[in-house]
């Protein structure tokens, strides 16, 4: 079964309501330019190529105050709307958390969930991302989960595992069924926001793995369905390359999602 790639842009603590939807409309500019029927198909996230067929889905993650401007100006578009943040209770006393209600009612169609500078600066943990990723399903969010290793790990040989115990802890407890709405992302620390790129081969090589992992513990057919992102200065000139990986089914780009000119280059390499 063919996986539709998607591009993820996370913005994270850029762009004001004002300059979110400025940057949006660019985007949408960019969007229609790139896909030849000029609008999207059927459903608004899909980019169709000229016989129809889906190529990719396209999603933005802008700071969660900025994503009411941006979800307007997106309106009838190809791009999805996505937060960055989740918390796992429903409601109470968590100062400064956001419930899947309150992201549901914005509305956010996706949630990023345990990203590395969550992780370096805010106490994420395997348990907590967890746990948001349980809220997000519970909400109908489809969460994001981000795995990667720190330069000492991969240094140390220490990669695989630590993608692995990231992803099985990220993922424990969740069924096959719920697999469905779930995206891994890899995003080797040293890579982001460095300007230091995996080679195609190391970040396939990685992608590969998690799959193993996806497989042994979802099985075969969800293993196969499940998106695996790249994460870690992809950028206009490298995204086709990775992109053209066997285990790559898409980006989270930080930095270039920041531009849509190269945010819209990378959407045109995935398709
Ligand atoms: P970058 O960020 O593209 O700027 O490296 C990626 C990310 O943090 O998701």
């Amino acid at each position: 079964m063919a996986r539709r790639k998607l591009i993820a842009g996370n913005w994270k603590m850029n762009k004001t309501a004002a300059e979110g939807a400025a940057l949006a409309k660019e985007l949408k500019a960019a969007m229609v330019a790139i896909n030849p029927n000029g609008v999207c198909g059927e459903s608004i996230s899909q980019i169709r190529d000229a016989e129809g067929t889906h190529t990719a889905e396209v999603l933005v993650c802008p700071p969660i105050t900025t994503v009411p401007a941006v979800v307007v100006e997106l309106e009838g578009t190809c791009c999805q709307v996505g937060a960055q943040n989740i918390h796992w209770a429903d409601n109470g006393a968590f100062t400064g958390e956001l419930s899947g209600a309150m992201l549901k009612e914005i509305p956010v169609s996706y949630v990023l969930i345990g990203h590395s500078e969550r992780r370096q600066y805010f106490g994420e943990t395997d348990e907590t991302v967890n746990k948001r990723t349980k809220a997000a399903l519970k909400y109908g969010i489809k969460p994001v989960v981000c795995v990667g290793e720190l330069l000492a790990e991969r240094e140390a040989g220490q990669t695989n595992a630590v993608c692995e115990r990231q992803t099985r802890a990220g993922l424990a407890g969740l069924t096959a069924e719920e697999m469905k709405n779930v995206v891994v992302a890899y995003e080797p620390v040293w890579a982001i926001g460095t300007g230091k790129v995996a080679s195609n081969e190391q970040a396939q090589e990685v992608h590969a793995f998690l799959r193993g992992i996806l497989k042994s513990l979802f099985g075969a057919e969800t293993a196969e369905a499940t998106r695996i992102l790249y994460g870690g200065s992809m950028n206009a000139a490298n995204a086709a390359g990775l992109l053209a990986q066997p285990d790559i089914d898409g980006g989270l780009i930080g930095g270039a999602s920041l531009k849509a000119a190269d945010f819209a280059a990378i959407v045109s390499a995935a398709k």
